[in-house]
This record gives C-alpha cells, sequence and structure tokens, in this order.
C-alpha cells in the first residue's frame, strides 16, 4: 500500500506550495551490515547526505504486529546526527489504523532529539478506500486532517530550522 498512501501525501505536499519533496523509498535502498553499526550511527550510508539536507520527515508507514517495520527502524538506527532537532509527521496505516505503529516511532524518534507532531494520521484498511484509478481516495475530512498536520509540521520545520542555526543545544 505505501506506494499509494505516499502519493496521496505526496499531493497534499504539492498542494501546501515551495515544498521540495525527496522520497526515500525503502525497497530502493541498502544499508550497511549491522555488526558495522554503534551507538550514534556508523559508516556513512547512501542516504545520509539525503537526511542531513531535509529540514522535515513524513514518515509513512504500515503497522505489522503493532508497531512499525524493522526496516524503517534500520533506517532511523543508521543516523543519528542527520536526524536531530528536526520535526516529523506520521501517516501509518494497517487493519487497525496503525496507531500502535504511530506511537512506537514517536517514542524512538524523541530519543533522537526529533519533535513529532500532534497531528498524526492512521488509516484503517485503507484500500477499502480506493478510486477506480487506484489511487487513495478517503472522505475529504481525512485529507483535511493531512493538511492540518502538515501545517504543523511546516511550523515546526520553520521553528527548528532557525534554532538549528541560531540556539546552540546543551550538550
Ligand atoms: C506481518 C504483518 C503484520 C501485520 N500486523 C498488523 C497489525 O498489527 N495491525 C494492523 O492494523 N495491521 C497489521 N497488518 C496489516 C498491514 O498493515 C496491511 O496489510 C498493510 O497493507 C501492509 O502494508 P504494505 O502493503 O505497505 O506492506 C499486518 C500485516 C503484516 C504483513
Amino acid at each position: 500500500m505505501s506506494p499509494t498512501i505516499t502519493d496521496w501525501v505526496i499531493a497534499a505536499l504539492d498542494q501546501t506550495g515551495g515544498v521540495e519533496v525527496d522520497l526515500i523509498d525503502l525497497t530502493k535502498i541498502s544499508l550497511p551490515d549491522d555488526s558495522q553499526l554503534y551507538p550514534g550511527g556508523g559508516p556513512e550510508t547512501a542516504v545520509g547526505e539525503r537526511i542531513e539536507a531535509a529540514e522535515a520527515f513524513v514518515f509513512i508507514t504500515p503497522e505489522y504486529n503493532h508497531s512499525y517495520p524493522a526496516s524503517l527502524k534500520r533506517l532511523i538506527d543508521w543516523h543519528y546526527r542527520e536526524w536531530k532537532l528536526k520535526p516529523a509527521t506520521i501517516v501509518a496505516y494497517g487493519v487497525q489504523g496503525g496507531h500502535a505503529a504511530i506511537e512506537h516511532l514517536r517514542g524512538v524518534l524523541a530519543e533522537l532529539n526529533m519533535i513529532t507532531t500532534r497531528r498524526c494520521m492512521g488509516l484503517p484498511a485503507p484500500w477499502e478506500n480506493l478510486d477506480d484509478a487506484g489511487r487513495y481516495a478517503p472522505a475529504d475530512s481525512v485529507t483535511k486532517a493531512l493538511t492540518s498536520a502538515l501545517a504543523e509540521l511546516s511550523w515546526w520545520s520553520d521553528v527548528l530550522t532557525d534554532a538549528r542555526t541560531n540556539r546552540p543545544f546543551p550538550a
């Protein structure tokens, strides 16, 4: 489902204007062997610079067994300074809506000095809301809620981009 949900999120980002999207697709990247991983990251990865360059993140994830998949945890663990003091929102989906994945992810992102938006999206059984072209087409209220979450993310992005530059963070 992920590409379908991602298209919906990118369409909403396009509507907000002025946002440059860099899509990191976990099916298209590989990370080094975990034996090289140490606290605080590891050797440079193929996507480290892209994460470093980003000012805000939208994590799009299914829920697997009441959490988010191990592939996403590896992407997170393989980076450290790249995430620091940046905001994120979460769009999760699953049979039951993906809320357990959202709450697990929030705690992990907090450990990386990240801020998550209050509003995150949990989409129950999104495969039941596809239009004839196979696009995700939920009720308008759901798309409006996504727009609100992205507005929150944008506010945090401005605040934290300024803070990273102008306010030293306590060691
Ligand atoms: C191993 C596995 C575990 C799952 N566990 C949950 C779950 O705990 N809660 C839930 O709401 N959906 C669960 N699902 C349903 C998935 O969220 C749903 O199939 C979703 O479409 C998977 O996303 P994907 O198609 O992008 O992989 C699970 C699916 C798989 C494959």
